[in-house]
């Protein structure tokens, strides 16, 4: 049994939650488009073929920003394919993902569906086979008011009022060989610079995402970053971080740590960040975008290959999640929450079926993946400033990290509710902590609700036929004493416990 100790006190402030970092992720990838947000032919669908099912979840999963349409997807894609009459649209292949592209669904529906989900689009424009030119054309089709010529031809396809996307990633993953139209940093940073001052010139209220690593164990990371800003650094907001994690050669210890890896890879991007703005004389900052995050089985995937018959929507990347990933996920979001004064945009990739927190099946349901709770509940509950909590915990051993602290825990406090947020993974495998939570300084008086997912057995998953095996549930050992919360957390469990005012 472990001892640990937290801290919840109002004083040290973060930086405020901000709603941006429970964004998440649509690319024209396997089943998440087709069959996935959308399938016409499902009992649940409504008149725009949207399964109604998977809007619900969405919304329930509280996702707030989602970037579309890609992704490796993205630097193959003419986004006007996908406007007008869908009976005109072309088909074309996907060269990223070996697919067969419909163009069913484009901008025109996707902003119509991120609407019924009550999130905001995030676009990304084509600088893999396409540049400048096409973004400024997409940019004028989303966001100008009618009368010049493509405006006119988004109102023709049935959309007066302008979308008004604020959020546009230049590009996807440039630094990376696989990519379509992959460029050195110097040819990147210039584009992208030069391309985000014709898009500003078009529209001066965009909030502009830079392709930072796709992720840290690249040979350029950082290079890459201080050459691609050392050009764009005045013309962009934020610089974009990609990682995803899963457990190598069965080394689950390392994998549950896997947010020890996100902290470092965000220190290392803020420091060359604020070095080229140092460089530069630049009281401005660059803000950091997680627009690619998750726990994803490479392995599989790499076995798997892509497929050689280019189908519509084949079966890629359908991960299915257990307790482990759950937490790890949960881990992750603590640490994106814990950097909210410099990372405040983030994306899971991605929602539906690939690599996802949402399952369906053609025709069929929608279920919750295991991964789906520890981002619902922390999408619904952190509210108001993250709270710096200094866990005291003990260290366990990592072959990849070395020693690591088995507690990952913040807090957040809503200063107009009086409520207090705890959000907090056990790592170890084999022993449950005993949290002592001191509240003293926010002074609340009740536990509203303290919910743990774990499992005995670590390796359970949600499927069609048990969708509900993996839930958060109860955690009836939490237990308020004069200001001190004593919270059992079970080996390889997230736990979310809610203190404030009395409920009247
Ligand atoms: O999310 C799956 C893929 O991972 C994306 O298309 C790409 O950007 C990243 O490499």
């Amino acid at each position: 049994m472990h001892r640990a100790v937290v801290t919840l006190d109002p004083a040290f402030a973060v930086a405020p939650v901000h709603r941006r970092t429970f964004g998440s992720f649509v690319e024209h990838l396997g089943r998440c488009v087709y069959t996935g947000i959308h399938e016409p032919d499902h009992p649940s669908a409504d008149e725009d073929g949207f399964r109604g099912d998977v809007l619900a979840l969405t919304r329930e999963l509280g996702v707030s920003t989602v970037r579309y349409p890609g992704g490796n997807f993205v630097s193959g894609y003419r986004w006007e394919d996908g406007v007008g009459p869908v009976e005109q649209r072309p088909r074309r292949r996907d060269l990223a993902w070996h697919s067969t592209e419909p163009n069913t669904v484009g901008l025109d529906e996707f902003v119509r569906w991120a609407g019924k989900a009550g999130a905001e689009p995030m676009l990304a424009v084509n600088l893999g086979t396409r540049g400048m030119a096409d973004a400024l054309d997409l940019l004028e089709y989303a966001n100008l008011p009618p009368g010049t010529a493509l405006a006119d031809r988004r109102v023709a396809n049935g959309a007066r009022e302008p979308y008004g996307v604020r959020m546009w990633c230049l590009g996807n993953e440039m630094d990376g060989p696989w990519q379509i139209g992959h460029k050195t940093a110097a040819e990147y940073g210039r584009l992208a610079a030069e391309t985000a001052r014709a898009m500003r010139k078009l529209d001066p209220d965009l909030e502009l995402v830079v392709c930072g690593s796709s992720h840290s164990r690249m040979p350029t990371f950082a290079e890459w970053e201080a050459t691609v800003l050392a050009e764009a650094y005045d013309d962009v907001d934020f610089v974009s971080l990609h990682a995803y994690h899963h457990p190598v050669d069965g080394d689950v210890g390392s994998f549950l740590a896997a947010a020890v890896d996100m902290d470092t890879m965000i220190d290392a991007v803020v420091a060359t960040a604020d070095h080229v703005g140092a460089k530069l004389r630049s009281r401005k900052k660059i803000m950091l975008s997680f627009d690619e995050w998750n726990v994803w089985y490479q392995d599989r995937h790499r076995a798997a290959g892509l497929p050689s018959d280019w189908p519509v929507a084949p079966r890629l990347l359908e991960d299915v999640y257990d307790v482990t990933d759950a937490v790890v996920v949960g881990s992750l979001l603590i640490s994106l929450l814990r950097h909210s004064d410099r990372v405040t945009a983030a994306a899971q990739a991605q929602l539906v079926n690939v690599i996802a927190p949402i399952r369906t099946e053609p025709g069929g349901p929608a279920w919750r993946q295991t991964i789906f709770h520890p981002f619902a509940l922390t999408s619904r509950y952190a509210r108001g400033e993250v709270l710096r909590v200094e866990p005291r915990a003990p260290a366990y051993e990592t072959a990849r990290y070395g020693p690591v602290p088995v507690l990952a825990a913040v807090g957040t406090w809503d200063a107009e509710t009086g409520e207090a947020v705890l959000f907090a993974v056990n790592r170890d495998q084999a022993e449950p902590i005993v949290l002592d939570v001191d509240l003293r300084a926010v002074r609340v008086s009740a536990v509203l609700e303290a919910v743990t997912l774990a499992d005995a057995d670590r390796t359970a998953r949600n499927t069609a036929d048990r969708p509900d095996r993996v839930v958060p549930r109860p955690n009836a050992s939490a237990d308020l004493v004069d200001g001190h919360l004593r919270m059992e957390l079970p080996p390889v469990s997230w736990s979310m416990l809610r203190l404030g005012p009395r409920p009247s």
